[in-house]
This record gives structure tokens, C-alpha cells and sequence, in this order.
């Protein structure tokens, strides 16, 4: 049977000039590079510089991606840009990028589903190509997390990053089995009911600000490993697959602790786990795509390998997809 895929074509990121080390930090706050590197695997991270933001950061990663792709940008039928941390309230940040692409037909939109945003605009951008209304996608994933921190607070502000990541889905043909090139599956999630674990104390309609992070992080991490688990089985089972049959497991960057206990939990050996929160922390959105140009450029993952992405974040919204590169 004939289907239609959605085909990674080419894949870009982009992360800001400026590294804090948790030496850095440790001067500001009551902490230390020990307790960091021990609680979590974050050796440092790129914050943004003033007047860079979420937009500079998703069109360079999406100018890298479409040139991996051989693609002009007026090729790009749609753009999903993944972000809690928009320019503006409005308008949606994905317009300023396909303005500054020099895109001039398609539409752009932005999705919100903090850390697992990327996987909910690959889903999204995927459904797009395999109804037939889009052929090729930007996806992109881009957050200045540096600007929603609370730089005073010790348990929220050592944790994240700025940064941000593309992909080029285009329409291909596949067999409809899981030997096709392309998006296999993806598997979103959400459950309301679990804000005040992590959010953000502010916004347009509640207090006309931006707000900072707000995070229960024992009980986030508590939650994480189970809800990743539980969507990581979901994309397998729809594929029948196992863990066995990964080549690498892209997580969500957001704690060394919680990558390696969903790996072990699923089955997955850790010399298959790409990780690289030790340098980025948590980026948010970003994290899988900057992970997975990680490993493309590094040569870990070519073209017919098994790819298996998940993340988990505010709402709590988590969500898993399955990619043969
Ligand atoms: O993408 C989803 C978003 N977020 C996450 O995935 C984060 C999930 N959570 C985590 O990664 C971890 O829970 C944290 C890294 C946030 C915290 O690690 P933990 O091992 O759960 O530590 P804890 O919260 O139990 O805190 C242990 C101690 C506390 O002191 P007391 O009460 O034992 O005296 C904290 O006050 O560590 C203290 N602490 C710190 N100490 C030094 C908390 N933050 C720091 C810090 N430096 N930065």
C-alpha cells in the first residue's frame, strides 16, 4: 500500500555565542558546580544576548536546516515554530521568521506546548503532509528560557538554556510499513490537572506580564520518567517494535538523571542515548532538535536509522514520535 511520509530533508541549529559555566553561576547564587553536575548532568549553557531573540535564533537554525535541505525558502509550504517564549504575545513568532526567510506564500504558526513543543509541531507539521495539504515543512524549536527565569531562584534558574533547532519535512512515498523513510508515528499527551507543578506566574490576561518559571522539580521529575515511558510504549506498540530495534533515543534534555532512568525503564542500551544537556541544559522546545543536529553532524545517526524522540513539560503535555532518518 502506497502512504505518504513525511521525509526529514535537512536539519539546522543554532545556539547563542555566550556559555555560563555552573562556576558562574555559583558566584550569583547559594550553589555550586558539584551539586549541579551531580543533581543533573549540566555542566554549562548558552544564554542569549540582549537584543537576540527566540525569532534570530529559529531563522538561523532554519536557514541552516533548508540549506541541509537544498531547499529555497519559498519551497516551504508551512512553519511550525515550538515556543514558550515568543518575541510578542503577538503576533505569532513563526511570522517573523517566514518574513525574515523571505518567504512570501504558505502560513506560519506557533504551537505551545513548552518542552514537548517540538514533538507537537512535528506531529502537527507531519498530519499536514500526509492529508496532502502541505509538501514541505519547516519545523523549528527555539526558546530564550534566560528571559522566563528567576535569576534569584537556586532550584529553577540552574536548569535551563537558550537555543534553538529545525527540521525540513517534505512529502515522500512509502510502503505503509515500518521500513519507510520518514515519521512512523507520534503520540501526544496532556493532562491539565497538573499546572501548578510547573508553570509560569504571569501572562497578557492574568497580570499583563511575562511572568518567570514556577517548578515543583521533585515531583516533575517523579512524573517525567512515567509519562515518557508510557508514550515511549505507545509509539513502539504502533510500529511493532522494541526497544531493541532503536538506534538512537533522542530524549528531552532537561536532567541526566531522568534520561538514563527512562532509557533503563524502556530498554534502551545507553550507548544508544544521545545526550547533550551536559552542554545546553534544558533548552525547552529546542532540546530535541539541537540534539538530534548533534548527532547528525557528529555521524551517529545517517540515513535509514530507527530515531525515537519524546519530551515532557508544562501543562504537563508529553508526547513521543518514531523518524526513519
Ligand atoms: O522539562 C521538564 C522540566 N523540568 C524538569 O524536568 C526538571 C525535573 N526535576 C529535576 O530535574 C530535579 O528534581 C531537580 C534538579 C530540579 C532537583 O533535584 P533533586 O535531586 O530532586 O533535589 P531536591 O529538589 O530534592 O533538592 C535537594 C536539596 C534541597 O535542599 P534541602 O531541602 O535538602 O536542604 C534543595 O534546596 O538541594 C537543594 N537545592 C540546591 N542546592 C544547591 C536545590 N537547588 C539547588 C541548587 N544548588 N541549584
Amino acid at each position: 500500500m502506497s502512504v505518504i511520509r513525511s521525509v526529514v530533508a535537512g536539519a539546522g541549529a543554532y545556539l547563542p555565542a555566550r556559555t555560563v559555566t555552573n562556576q558562574e553561576l555559583a558566584t550569583q547564587l547559594d550553589t555550586s558546580d558539584e551539586w549541579i553536575r551531580e543533581r543533573t548532568g549540566i555542566h554549562e549553557r548558552r544564554i542569549a544576548a540582549d537584543g537576540e531573540y527566540t525569532s534570530d535564533m529559529a531563522i538561523a537554525a532554519a536557514q541552516e536546516a533548508l540549506r541541509s535541505a537544498n531547499l529555497n525558502a519559498n519551497a516551504i509550504d508551512l512553519i511550525v515554530l515550538a515556543t514558550a517564549t515568543p518575541d510578542e504575545t503577538f503576533p505569532a513568532t513563526a511570522t517573523t521568521v517566514q518574513a525574515r526567510l523571505g518567504m512570501t506564500r504558505g502560513a506560519a504558526f506557533d504551537v505551545q506546548a513548552v518542552c514537548s513543543g517540538f514533538v507537537y509541531a512535528l506531529a502537527v507539521a507531519d498530519n499536514f503532509i500526509k492529508v496532502g495539504q502541505a509538501k514541505n515543512c519547516l519545523v523549528i524549536g527555539a526558546e530564550t528560557f534566560s528571559r522566563i527565569l528567576d535569576w534569584s531562584d537556586r532550584t529553577t534558574s540552574v536548569l535551563f538554556g537558550d537555543g534553538a533547532g529545525a527540521l525540513v519535512l517534505s512529502a515522500g512515498r512509502g510502503e505503509g510499513t515500518q521500513a519507510d523513510r520518514g515519521v512512523l508515528t507520534t503520540h501526544l499527551f496532556s493532562d491539565g490537572r497538573h499546572h501548578d507543578l510547573l508553570y509560569v506566574d504571569g501572562g497578557p490576561s492574568k497580570t499583563r506580564t511575562t511572568g518567570v518559571l514556577r517548578m515543583e522539580g521533585k515531583e516533575v521529575f517523579r512524573q517525567a520518567v512515567t509519562k515518557m515511558s508510557e508514550a515511549i510504549d505507545a509509539s513502539l506498540s504502533a510500529c511493532g517494535l522494541t526497544a531493541q530495534d532503536i538506534d538512537w533515543f533522542v530524549p528531552h534534555q532537561a536532567n541526566q538523571r531522568i534520561l538514563d532512568a527512562t532509557a533503563r525503564k524502556v530498554g534502551v542500551h545507553p550507548s544508544r542515548v544521545v545526550s547533550t544537556v551536559a552542554h545546553h541544559a534544558n533548552t525547552s522546545a529546542a532540546s530535541v532538535p539541537l540534539a538530534l543536529v548533534t548527532a547528525i553532524k557528529d555521524g551517529r545517526i545517517k540515513p535509514g536509522h530507527l530515531v525515537l524522540i519524546e519530551a515532557m513539560g508544562g501543562g504537563f503535555t508529553w508526547g513521543s514520535a518514531l523518524i526513519r532518518w
